[in-house]
């Protein structure tokens, strides 16, 4: 049932503060300010050399940030692989080893098959799923549910933002047992994380001016979304969403990639998705963004009010978001990322719950 809103994805993307509440309430235990996993699980989370991840499409985005996170603040070294490059590179995995898939429908069969591979190579399997009776998550030793609810949209929105919950709840696990964070600071990214939706329902009342500057982007050909550190797989994430319901062609980049080969790409009718929070990352990600403004790329800003005042007033769209610890930051980039492809596709007039050539679930290699 799609209540009120016009299609399952306006849905999906509004009950985000709603489901990560839901995911985080299962995984925290807001009274102590510390995180609960199984035990075993955290306990292998500190004795492993490294984790592998495999998944597809926006799951595998997810894995991404997860990387980023668990090697920044568990130093915990992370492989992360799309699953139909996993299973055929034949990864080298040690005995005694954890690999992580992750999966909404828990059906995809490349996820499926890497799975398989490692249980083959006797690594200890855990799994982010949403639908618990799934496949992956019967051959699982170790599943981590989502509490998204059904996602009935084909592009991905809450489950991704459910999958990043999940992910940032090991990661603290994995700092701490890794002797990384102290209870002081596993306290302070508890705290951050319980905030989350809090600052997701914030972002969301951006969607007025979202959907102004998405009309814009509707009319252009392609499109360059960028980011840095825990953000450039957002940026992926941005572009994939665009890509997916408005076909509009777009990419994601590294901001710092930019002058390696794309910047040839951008002239006044390029728009261009800047992800640039103010934090370690920014001036760099400034500087990138006013390589492709003074070529006359059309800019759109997503950051907040210190970030704002910090790039002065210039002639581009910016959306400017709450003020939030750096390691929520994917968290919440996500959304915009979900309501600018949203109305674009809206915009345009595509099927934007059923886009042209795409299944819910790929069940075929
Ligand atoms: C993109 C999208 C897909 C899925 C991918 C994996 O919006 O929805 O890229 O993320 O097909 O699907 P699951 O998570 O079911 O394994």
């Amino acid at each position: 049932d799609r209540g009120n809103y016009r299609h399952f994805m306006s849905k999906e993307i509004h009950e985000q503060p709603e489901v990560v509440s839901h995911t985080l309430a299962r995984y925290l235990d807001m009274s102590t300010g510390r995180v609960t996993l199984p035990e075993g699980f955290v306990e292998q989370l500190g004795r492993v050399q490294r984790l592998s991840i495999a998944a597809c499409g926006t799951a595998y985005l997810a894995g991404l940030v997860g990387k980023y996170w668990m090697e920044r603040y568990a130093r915990l070294p992370v492989d992360v692989d799309i699953a139909s490059e996993f299973r055929y590179r034949e990864p080298i995995l040690g005995p005694g080893g954890l690999s992580l898939f992750i999966s909404q429908s828990g059906e995809t069969a490349d996820t499926l098959s890497s799975l398989r591979y490692c249980r083959e190579a006797e690594q200890t399997v855990a799994s982010i799923v949403n639908v618990e009776d799934s496949t992956i998550a019967r051959e699982s030793d170790l599943i981590l549910p989502t509490l998204a609810g059904p996602e009935i949209g084909v592009a991905s929105t809450k489950a991704f933002t459910c999958q990043l919950s999940v992910l940032a709840a090991i990661t603290i696990a994995a700092g701490r047992v890794r002797g990384v964070l102290g209870e002081e600071d596993e306290a302070k990214l508890v705290r951050a994380l319980i905030e989350v939706p809090r600052l997701m329902t914030q972002t969301l009342r951006l969607e007025e001016q979202i959907e102004g500057i998405a009309r814009e982007l509707s009319r252009a050909k392609d499109a360059l979304y960028l980011g840095r550190g825990m953000n450039y797989p957002i940026a992926l994430e941005g572009a994939l969403k665009l890509k997916e319901i408005s076909y509009i062609h777009a990419e994601g980049y590294a901001a710092g990639e930019l002058k390696h080969g794309p910047i040839a790409l951008v002239d006044e009718n390029m728009p261009i998705v800047v992800i640039a929070p103010s934090d370690m990352m920014f001036e760099k990600t400034v500087s990138n963004m006013q390589e492709v403004a003074a070529r006359g790329g059309r800019i759109v800003l997503l950051t907040d009010a210190e970030g704002a005042h910090a790039t002065g007033e210039q002639p581009f769209a910016r959306v400017i978001l709450p003020r939030m610890y750096q390691f929520v930051q994917p968290l919440i980039y996500a959304l915009p990322m979900q309501l600018l492809a949203y109305h674009a596709a809206v915009s345009i007039g595509t099927d934007v719950d059923q886009p042209r050539n795409l299944a819910k679930s790929v069940t075929v290699e």
